[in-house]
């Protein structure tokens, strides 16, 4: 199939904005801890460049898990399925998730019920991108960058058919 990727929004923008949230994130829990939980795959880029931003004084601690609801498609499976747990407890802790970006919602809404099964202190997400439009699962988000809409989009992170994660803005997939 022909594609091609049309920029959706710019690096300098991504930045900007995740420097307004890592300084809201930094009020909200000043004088506290946060424990940073990363989305893989297309998590990794925007977690590392939140976290970077988060004022100094508090302590960040980071750990990643992995779950799966994507194959090489466009479209959710609506399975979600655990592929890496994390390596450290989250009891007690402030918990803040960072996510790529919220399609369906499926992900997003197992993996928050699995981790406030292990009883932290506070849990939060926070994503890049948000595509309500697409929304089939209740699913409250406290921190989104970006809210765009149905388009299905690559970049910092993003993937399609593993490809494009580099990509440092983000574009939208236009297929011909
Ligand atoms: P959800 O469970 O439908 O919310 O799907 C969330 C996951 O689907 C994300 O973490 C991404 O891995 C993937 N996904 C959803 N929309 C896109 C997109 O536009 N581009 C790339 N991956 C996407
Ligand atoms: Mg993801």
């Amino acid at each position: 199939m022909n594609y091609k990727i049309v920029p959706l929004i710019y690096e300098e923008e991504i930045n900007n904005r995740i420097s307004e949230m890592a300084e809201c994130i930094s009020r909200d829990y000043a004088g506290q801890d946060i424990h940073m939980i990363c989305v893989l795959k297309g998590g990794a880029f925007f977690m590392c460049e939140l976290a970077k931003k988060i004022n100094q004084d508090i302590n960040v601690t980071i750990d990643f898990m992995a779950a799966s609801s994507y194959g090489s498609e466009t479209h959710s499976s609506g399975n979600v399925r655990i592929v890496k747990d994390l390596d450290e407890s989250i009891e007690g802790k402030n918990v803040i998730i960072t996510e790529d970006i919220i399609d369906s919602g499926r992900t997003l809404k197992s993996l928050t019920e699995l981790l406030w099964n292990r009883k932290p202190a506070s849990l939060e997400v926070c994503t890049l991108l948000d595509k309500p439009d697409r929304r089939v699962v209740d699913m409250v988000v406290k921190y989104t960058c970006f809210t765009i809409p149905d388009k299905f989009v690559v970049g910092y992170g993003l993937d399609y058919d593993q490809k494009y994660r580099n990509l440092p803005y983000i574009g939208a997939v236009e297929f011909e």
